[in-house]
């Protein structure tokens, strides 16, 4: 088994020397790297050579690791059946994975996994509903507001990332408090890039971004490609259990105000995360309230 892994590793490095093209500061290029046509022709001969060998060297190996491998295999399910005869659940493949229990229940203020909503500002300009601050289209901050990122989201996030690397799963903060000014740069730079039309349905204008509260944090790669990963679907399913929504959910543009966004968490304390996620509504609908521009 180990064998025909490292014969595909010689293959690889084989096929990688002609045909990677990697440049000699090392980074990649689509360009094959001949110097002259007789040198690429004997290069090519060479390998060709090579990886026949290889090739034929692969195909026994292959078949004396499948038959290795049939016998592992069987000893398995013997072992699998001794085991559920004795009441082991054991997979054939080693062990049975873990189950993914999504959690339901928010936990009391006595649990050590109750995490507080954030601290309120007593500030005019910000509106607060049930205790949370809303800032989206319909409901802005005041251009001065300017906390930085709230500490115990802070800690909730680290809290999670933490579960999440015993998972496996790597998720790491990208964006987290963004003042008013900042804001405006970078939703200045979209609209110049795409027009203020399709800015708007994926960043907020200076004063309406929920970053601005230092409650909200994007992760990983902040764009379309971190949609479908493991960790985007464990974000999705337990961020909750940590006092965040997901904020922005796919197919709720016309009520969030926003494109959908996999990696955009909001903090609000676990009685409402959970409170909210059962509901299986967004902010929006679950507050009952609106989010456009209303100029
Ligand atoms: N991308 C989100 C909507 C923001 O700019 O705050
Ligand atoms: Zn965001």
């Amino acid at each position: 088994m180990k064998r025909s892994i490292l014969i595909t590793l010689a293959i690889a490095a084989a096929l990688s020397c002609t045909a990677c093209g990697k440049t000699d500061d090392g980074t990649a290029s689509s360009r094959r790297k001949f110097t002259s046509p007789t040198e690429a022709a004997t290069t090519a001969a060479v390998t060709t050579e090579a990886l026949t060998e290889i090739a034929q060297e692969t195909e026994e190996i292959t078949t004396e690791a499948a038959s290795e491998e049939e016998t592992t295999a069987a000893e398995e399910t013997t072992a699998a059946a001794e085991n559920a005869t004795t009441g082991e659940a054991v997979a054939a493949g080693g062990e049975a994975p873990a189950e993914d229990v999504i959690k339901t229940e928010a936990p009391s203020p006595e649990d050590p996994d109750y995490a507080p909503a954030p601290a309120k500002h007593d500030i005019a300009g910000i509106t607060y509903i049930q205790g949370a601050l809303i800032a989206n289209k319909s409901y802005s901050l005041p251009a001065d507001f300017a906390p930085g990122l709230d500490p115990t989201c802070e800690n909730q996030f680290y809290k999670m990332t933490s579960d999440a690397s015993k998972k496996g799963l790597y998720i790491y903060f990208a964006s987290g408090f963004r003042s008013y000014d900042y804001q405006a740069q970078i939703y200045n730079n979209y609209v110049a890039r795409d027009g203020q039309a399709e800015a708007d349905r994926y960043s907020a204008r200076p004063g309406y971004s929920e970053h601005q509260s230092g409650l909200a944090i994007d992760v990983n790669q902040i764009d379309s490609s971190f949609d479908n990963t493991r960790e985007a679907k464990w974000l999705a399913d337990h961020c909750h259990e940590y006092g965040f929504i997901l904020r922005y959910p796919q197919g709720k543009e016309s009520i969030t105000g926003y494109q959908y966004e996999s990696w955009h968490v909001r903090y609000v304390g676990t009685d409402l995360s959970y409170a909210i996620h059962n509901s299986g509504l967004t902010m929006e609908e679950y507050f009952n309230i609106d989010s456009y521009y209303h100029e």
